[in-house]
């Protein structure tokens, strides 16, 4: 699902971490999501209305009085026209007012007179944080529904170090998206890998297999907004940023990576196996650089088979449910579905590799025991939400299906 139509409430309280929140206004209007902002009297200190406005392309409200709306009642007017309400960034000052049900400002009003969910992002001083009025207002909140995200441990605008860091925009769009998303795999414990193995043949040099681990990460992100636990397993990567909601462990060599799956897939319900896993490893690591000798022939490389590691747990005596990748370069149909029965696994997702290696954009075909479907295609993040629910709907056996068409 994506936000496109929604209807959200973007509330400001006084707070440095204000320009957060004009990032997070962009991120979401350029989702296609409707930013109806809120501020409280103290955030007009930290970033004008102006600015808010024109970020957001609607008006700003302030007072509980505003002529601009004919009936005057504009928490009511305010709080019932939205999906949801962000509270971001929320002072100490704030939390306590809502932990404690005053209003007496158009923000806490509209807040307590609101029948949507609501999300709370704290930003202040580690020490406000810390205190136990403030730990103690939390806990309401909690016990009251409302979701708090954060806050994160860094540098504060006071000079101090410490926790209660306004989680950074991205962060917050993500929880956004995740509280929409159906939760279709609520529940389940979902091991992924992604990325490529790196074999090493001495210090500097090794064998490797192209992957961006674009479409792992993708999957590791929209299985965890479905409501899953994802343990990610990651190769070589180029992307940085752990998926949210996510917990991530690297390794480089194939056996490496065989040995971190087969230590978690016992606490697993889905194994989705997304890494390009170098196919073989060098006999023998050279412990210095090999050097090249003028004049003479490279010297011979000897390889062994690395482990399958999706056969090897859809050999096991009670496997999780098994999803593998197959990148082929030609005859997809025919590669796809022997690929499926020789990995005996119950779901393979199969594209033309070379052509989508490091793009945002995939076209797949899923084989399973009933035939192959082609999807259409789609930037990987979409790519990634089908595909969870693809394998929701065979897990658990909920939504409608794809027609399965043949190639
Ligand atoms: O045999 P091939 O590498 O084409 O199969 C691709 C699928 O098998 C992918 O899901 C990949 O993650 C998995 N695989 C594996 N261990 C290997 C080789 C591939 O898990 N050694």
């Amino acid at each position: 699902m994506n936000l496109a139509g929604k209807q959200l409430l973007l509330g400001l309280t006084g707070s440095i971490a204000c320009y957060k929140s004009a990032e997070l206004t962009r991120l979401l209007t350029q989702a296609g999501v409707t930013v109806q902002v809120t501020m409280t009297e103290a955030a007009t200190q930290f970033i004008t209305p102006a600015t808010m406005q024109a970020l957001s392309g609607n008006p700003v409200y302030i007072r509980l009085c505003d002529t601009r709306i004919d009936s005057n009642m504009l928490h009511i007017d305010l709080s019932r026209r939205v999906d949801a309400i962000v509270i971001a960034p929320a002072s100490a000052d704030f939390i306590a007012k809502l932990a404690h049900g005053l209003c007496n400002d158009l923000l806490s009003t509209l807040v307590i007179a609101r029948d949507c969910p609501l999300l709370v992002v704290p930003a202040m001083n580690s020490q406000m944080w810390q205190n136990s009025v403030t730990q103690r207002n939390i806990a309401q909140l909690h016990a009251d529904g409302i979701m708090v995200l954060g806050p994160d441990t860094g540098l504060q605008a006071c000079g101090e170090i410490g926790n209660g860091r306004m989680i950074e925009p991205e962060t917050v769009y993500e929880e956004i998206i995740a509280l929409f998303q159906p939760k279709k795999l609520a529940g389940q414990r979902v091991l992924i890998t992604a990325g490529s193995t790196f074999e090493p043949i001495d210090p500097v040099r090794g064998i490797t297999n192209r992957s961006s681990g674009k479409m792992g990460f993708a999957l590791a992100r929209a299985a965890a907004q479905a409501g899953a636990r994802v343990h990610l397993i990651s190769g070589l990567v180029t992307l940085f940023k752990t998926p949210w909601g996510t917990s991530r462990e690297n390794v480089q060599t194939a056996q490496q990576m065989y040995d971190a799956v087969m230590e978690s897939v016992y606490d697993t319900d889905i194994f989705i196996s997304v890494a390009a896993v170098a196919d073989w490893r060098a006999v023998q690591v050279s412990e210095h650089k090999i050097k090249k000798t003028a004049g003479q022939l490279p010297p011979p490389m000897y390889f062994i088979e690395n482990p399958d590691i999706l056969a090897s747990v859809a050999a096991l005596p009670a496997p999780p449910y098994c999803v593998g990748f197959a990148a082929e370069s030609s005859e997809l149909r025919m590669n796809g579905e022997a690929k499926r029965r020789r990995k005996n696994v119950p779901l393979l997702i199969g594209n033309l590799g070379p052509k989508t290696f490091g793009k945002d954009g995939n076209e797949v075909v899923l084989f399973d025991a009933d035939g192959s479907t082609p999807l259409p295609r789609a930037d990987k993040q979409s790519l990634a939400r089908t595909l969870v629910d693809e394998i929701a709907r065979r897990v658990l056996g909920s939504s409608t299906p794809l027609s399965s068409s043949g190639l």
